[in-house]
């Protein structure tokens, strides 16, 4: 299987997941990246069994639009009962980390927001263990995330307690928000294999 047919297999999962086990009527919280994109067209034929959407970036939203979904303001809506979305990298206690598209201030709002956080990531995203180094900073260059901010790739970080790493790393002075998605971590890991999801 290709690393997008395991993604389209796991977007699948999530979407039947999320029509099985969300009220009708619900609203959505919706990421953002190519995984997520995939989740957005596999929601999309039940459409009408939702009230609409909440989208973690201004992509998501266009997509979400696209096919016809209502996308609602946060600040609009009661509750989330399900946010779908990928990941860059997920270790086995389902710490997350995320941003490779940008979007992680807006997912992380929407991601606290949400009764449940469902992950959605190929067999590729599986944390390895991280080497014992200092992390290395590095501009993304030419990119201003949809919030206007600018991204620092960090390579190389021990994360031996990824609670604590993310929220001392929100205490350095001028950080909007990181990418360890640990505080608030998923609550289920749907998994594409070539065995299956
Ligand atoms: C967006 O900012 C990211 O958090 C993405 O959710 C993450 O990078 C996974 O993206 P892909 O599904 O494109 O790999």
């Amino acid at each position: 299987m290709t690393q997008d047919e395991l993604k389209q297999a796991v977007a699948q999962a999530a979407a039947d997941y999320v029509a099985a086990n969300a009220p009708e009527g619900a609203i959505i919280g919706v990421g953002t990246g190519s995984t997520a994109n995939f989740f957005i067209d596999a929601l999309a034929p039940l459409r009408p069994r939702y009230k609409g959407a909440v989208a973690s970036s201004e992509a998501t939203r266009k997509r979400l639009e696209g096919h016809g979904f209502t996308v609602f303001d946060l600040n609009d809506v009661e509750e989330i009962p399900f946010y779908v979305d990928g990941a860059d990298e997920i270790d086995a206690g389902l710490n997350m980390i995320k941003g490779g598209g940008g979007a992680l201030t807006r997912e992380k709002i929407v991601a606290a927001v949400a009764r449940k956080f469902i992950c959605i990531a190929d067999s590729s995203k599986v944390a390895r263990e991280l080497a014992k180094l200092g992390g290395t900073p590095v501009l993304r260059e030419g990119f201003v995330t949809d919030n206007g901010n600018v991204i620092l790739d960090v390579k190389g970080l021990a994360i031996v307690d990824p609670k604590a790493l993310e929220a001392q790393i929100n205490h350095i002075t001028g950080v909007v928000t990181n990418g360890l998605f640990a505080i608030r971590p998923a609550n289920l890991l749907l998994l594409g294999t070539a065995d299956g999801v």
